[in-house]
């Protein structure tokens, strides 16, 4: 595949694009969509006897290992460590015997998380990797590969490669679920459905990026931004920060909701815009009373919902309208208004958006 940028102004905004075709190519790859059931590979030890699983990983493809640890413990009802891969290898945690370690990984050659692996096979663990890159030294050195066809990322910040690392992520929960005899056949069928819907709700919400474009303006006048999320959308929280972070200069923080009294709510003012990602899932009026707690100190509130405005109980400065889908995929749905929050105010502001300064795609030294 040759890399250019299409119709698009930059790489990143081309990748966003490309999603709905990049998820499903890398779905298809594990799905019966006909019989609506996971078909994996072979991993090579007993799904139905691991006592836990080990995840790890750097930067954005961390944060997708976090959300795996929410689905895969909630699914499969297996406890999952996790940690970043500059940690791990130092802290040489011990691990289950027979255990199974999963790596995520875009290029496929990241220092730590190569070490990490590294260890993990030292300990006897059995080996998978997440990876784009097909033929690199992670996909070489690991016993079994669960490719993200997510094609060539050439913007530094990664998005397409997150969702496809989402999209097997969430395939793995419901094969070690169903390994494990934690999820019926009906609920798999169910999960299944909810995640051959994502690419064409992801297209239906790439149609009109104008509420980003706007709230672009607001956003690049503020010198810190708060991320909230709650649950599974807690990782999403932390990935939406870092793309802020790496694309706009903008200071930007994620943090668990529940968490905000215990600190950030010490910098809420009115120069303060504050992202809330919430769903209307189990825990949205949780998140809700947390955000009434920010409004009330004057932080402005981005509400990014499938909910009403009115739902919130209080001004808000901008709603991205997320559409309704099955609660599993929310982490994928939500992921793609992350990614143009952080590139619509980059482009406002006249950054490198694909090569930001002191970033780089791959990071191959310690
Ligand atoms: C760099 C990139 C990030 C990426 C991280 C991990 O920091 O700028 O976008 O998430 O490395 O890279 P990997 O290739 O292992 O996913």
């Amino acid at each position: 595949q040759i890399a250019d940028k299409g119709n698009h102004r930059h790489f990143m905004a081309k990748e966003i694009h490309e999603q709905p075709e990049v998820i499903s190519h890398t779905l298809a790859n594990l799905i019966d969509m006909a019989a609506g059931r996971v078909n994996f590979p072979d991993l090579g030890v007993d799904l139905s006897k691991l006592s836990r699983v080990t995840i790890s990983a750097c930067g954005t493809a961390y944060y997708a290992g976090l959300i795996g640890k929410y689905w895969i413990e909630r699914y499969a009802r297996v406890p999952v460590e996790i940690d970043v891969a500059s940690e791990f290898r130092y802290r040489e945690p011990p691990l289950p015997e027979g255990g199974l370690a999963v790596f995520v990984s875009q290029s496929g050659e990241t220092a730590d998380t190569l070490a990490t692996l590294r260890y993990c096979k030292s300990q006897g663990q059995r080996i998978a990797s997440i990876v784009n890159v097909r033929t690199s030294t992670i996909a070489r050195e690991s016993d079994a590969v669960l490719p993200t066809l997510a094609g060539p990322e050439v913007g530094v910040a990664s998005t397409k490669a997150f969702t496809c690392q989402l999209a097997v992520l969430a395939a793995l929960a419901i094969a070690l679920g169903r390994a494990r005899g934690a999820i019926s056949a009906e609920l798999e069928q169910e999960l299944v459905g909810a995640l051959m819907e994502v690419p064409r709700h992801i297209s239906s919400m790439l149609s009109d990026e104008s509420v980003y474009e706007a709230l672009a303006h607001d956003l690049s006048r503020a010198r810190d931004v708060l991320y909230l999320g709650r649950g599974v959308n807690f990782p999403l929280a932390l990935e939406g920060a870092l793309k802020l972070k790496e694309i706009s200069y903008i200071h930007a923080e994620g943090y668990a909701a529940g968490e905000l009294k215990h600190g950030p709510i010490a910098l809420i003012d009115e120069s303060v815009p504050v992202i809330v990602v919430a769903p209307k899932d189990e825990l949205f009026d949780k998140t809700v009373s947390n955000v009434q707690e920010v409004a009330a100190r004057g932080g402005q509130i981005v509400f990014v919902s499938n909910g009403e405005s009115d739902e919130v109980g209080c001004d808000v400065v901008a709603h991205i309208t997320i559409p309704d889908v099955h609660p599993f995929t929310n982490p994928l749905i939500y992921a793609v208004p992350a990614q143009l929050i952080a590139y619509h105010t980059a482009v406002f502001m006249g950054t490198d958006v694909d090569q930001p300064r002191n970033l780089a795609k791959s990071v191959t030294v310690e």
